[in-house]
């Protein structure tokens, strides 16, 4: 049984296995959630970060996690919203798919992702949460080691959209 949970959570503090960045294909940090992680985490990962020779829009590479409490961080990179039309659903499902086969790899048990592309890549939060949701859905039965998936809500509105997509896809009755 997996268990689905959305919560307001800055997830630089949480102790999980992994927490996945929102990152860019330099992998070398940035703004937003990716600043916020290198900060919390240390110099150590940025010197990790370099070794890993960036990753493609759509995959994502996986490091320790340093002084953070998670133990590994999964760096996605998402697609830049632009319209509609390039690919940017298909791109934003393989980052979650992605994360959570190399979170599985890994052997972790949970994992937690922020809104991935939903900052300064400007995805609609309204067209993003659903495809979160149910990519995650799709992949966990191939990925049996991850038995807890947080989805961290930063902004306000964040929750209520989480909520309703979790209720409507994974209604506690029902297993994950
Ligand atoms: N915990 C949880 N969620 C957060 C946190 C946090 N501490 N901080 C921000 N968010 P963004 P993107 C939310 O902009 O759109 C960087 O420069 C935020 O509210 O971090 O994928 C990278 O290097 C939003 O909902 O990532 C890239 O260049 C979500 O995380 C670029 O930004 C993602 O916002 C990637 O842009």
């Amino acid at each position: 049984m997996v268990t689905l949970e959305a919560k307001i959570a800055d997830i630089t503090t949480l102790d999980v296995d992994a927490i996945v960045n929102a990152a860019n294909k330099s992998l070398l940090g940035g703004g937003g959630v990716d600043g916020a992680i290198h900060r919390r985490a240390g110099k150590g990962l940025l010197r990790e970060c370099e070794t890993l020779g960036g990753c493609e829009t759509g995959d994502a590479k996986i490091t320790g996690g340093y002084a953070l409490l998670a133990r590994h961080v999964i760096h996605a990179v998402g697609p830049r919203w632009s319209g509609g039309n390039r690919r940017e659903t298909e791109l934003l499902a393989n980052c979650y798919r992605r994360s959570l086969e190399l979170a599985d790899e890994a052997g972790c048990a949970s994992i937690a992702f922020p809104a991935i592309s939903c900052g300064i890549y400007h995805f609609p939060l309204e067209q993003a949460v659903p495809i979160a949701v149910r990519t995650v859905i799709e992949t966990l039965p191939s990925t049996p080691s991850i038995k807890h998936v947080i989805f961290a809500c930063f902004q306000d509105n964040m929750l209520a959209l989480y909520q309703a997509e979790l209720d409507a896809q994974a209604p506690p009755s029902k297993p994950a």
